[in-house]
């Protein structure tokens, strides 16, 4: 990989002599969906799929943006001196708007850089793309520019501000915090609301884990995620008239269902439902694999579909295949929608001698009913953003 892009840096730039080679996952959650930003638990993982990027200071104040996998879009430039979110710049506005992250909490950059990236997350999958390209550059621009006092919690909360404020999603901290924070061959059991986090090692000895790409992305994607988080927020406003919490995560599933009364609209109650006992799941979905009983752990899983499906409404037809069809192969351990919704992937664990027929009795049935065909991959668990070579 480090050749392939390390010879379009030197075509684009005359050279690549002096140049860094990085690399940053994507991930998938295995469990806690829509906790991250109602102060609940997340249980993700980084993947060894992910963004790898060349990149070099300049003598100037340009920073140029070239990604391999949008070649017709050609050098993205943009300046230290003009830090703002352009439609032109596309998918270099995620680069841009963490350069203008830095600056925002005092990072200001003196010179201008050029970073040559190329990907392996399949496009609008839910895999967090946005997130790994995110880090990678705050990777870069500390490494780059010798700062020092930025921790990888730090990028992930600067990818995330930048992802808020100048790219317009308005995200949680799961997505950067996986991608920054990943550990080889363990999750990450988060407590969003203090950042406190702890590894949990992810082995199963006869299973896999599975993630299944409906291949549809439906439109709904951001504005119906901002809608949820306003849902929450105001479930939330109405129960502290009753009870002292600063998030819905501070509420056990008893003590919700002894203060549900104040929640006055039948959709806010699903909504505040979903994200307490998601929470309390993947509590005990953590606690459940630290006990090696992998059958809790997947029917967890397929809870927390359902409340998605039913209470949180952010799955969509094409991923309710998927999951019912997984639902029904002996050898499937649990399947659920994952990441932000209305389309994107399934994260499925799947006995090892379960696997080929999983694959292509899903992969038929699917492609019957909906059209086209769904993409698998065997998740390997990665490490987060790094330089590689250095
Ligand atoms: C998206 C967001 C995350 C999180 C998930 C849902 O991936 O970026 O912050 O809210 O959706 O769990």
């Amino acid at each position: 990989m480090k050749e392939k892009l390390f010879d379009k840096f030197a075509e684009l730039f005359g050279n690549a002599d002096g140049a860094r080679f990085y690399f940053s996952p994507g991930r998938v959650n295995l469990i806690g969906e829509h906790t991250d930003y109602n102060g609940g638990h997340v249980f993700p993982c980084a993947l060894t799929l992910g963004t790898y990027g060349a990149a070099r200071r300049r003598d100037d104040r340009k920073l140029h943006f070239y990604s391999m996998n949008l070649d017709s879009f050609g050098i993205v430039e943009a300046s230290l001196d003009d830090l703002t979110n352009k439609k032109a710049y596309n998918w270099a506005n995620y680069p841009l708007g963490v350069v203008w992250a830095f600056a925002e909490k005092g990072y200001k950059l003196d010179q201008g850089f050029d970073m040559v990236i190329w990907g392996n997350i399949p496009n609008g999958s839910g895999l967090s793309s946005s997130a790994s390209l995110e880090v990678l550059t705050g990777v870069i621009l500390t490494d780059l520019f010798g700062i020092t006092d930025l921790t990888m919690t730090d990028l992930a909360l600067i990818g995330q501000y930048s992802e808020n404020n100048f790219n317009g999603c308005n995200c949680g901290i799961m997505d950067q915090f996986a991608v920054a924070m990943g550990k080889k061959d363990n999750a990450i059991f988060l407590d969003t609301s203090t950042l406190k986090y702890e590894y949990a090692p992810i082995k199963l000895k006869d299973a896999k884990i599975i993630i299944t790409n409906s291949k549809v992305k439906h439109s709904l994607v951001d504005s119906a995620y901002n809608d949820r988080r306003r849902e929450c927020a105001e479930a939330l406003a109405e129960l502290q008239a009753g009870v002292e919490i600063d998030s819905l995560g501070d509420l056990t599933p008893e003590e919700f269902e002894s203060h549900k009364s104040l929640i006055k609209d039948p959709v806010r109650l699903k909504r505040a439902k979903h994200a307490v006992y998601e929470n309390q799941r993947t509590i005990d979905a953590v606690s459940a694999l630290k006990e090696g009983n992998i059958e809790r752990f997947g029917e967890l899983m397929n809870q927390s579909h359902i409340s998605l499906r039913d209470d949180y409404e952010v799955s969509c037809e094409e991923i309710d295949i998927l999951v019912d069809l997984a639902w029904k192969i002996p050898g499937v351990i649990g399947s659920r929608i994952t990441g932000g919704g209305f389309g994107g992937c399934t994260v499925s664990i799947v006995k090892n001698d379960a696997v080929d027929t999983f694959i292509e009795t899903i992969g038929e049935a699917y492609k019957e009913k909906v059209g086209h065909e769904a993409e698998f991959y065997t998740v390997d668990i990665g490490d987060g953003a790094s330089r590689l070579d250095g």
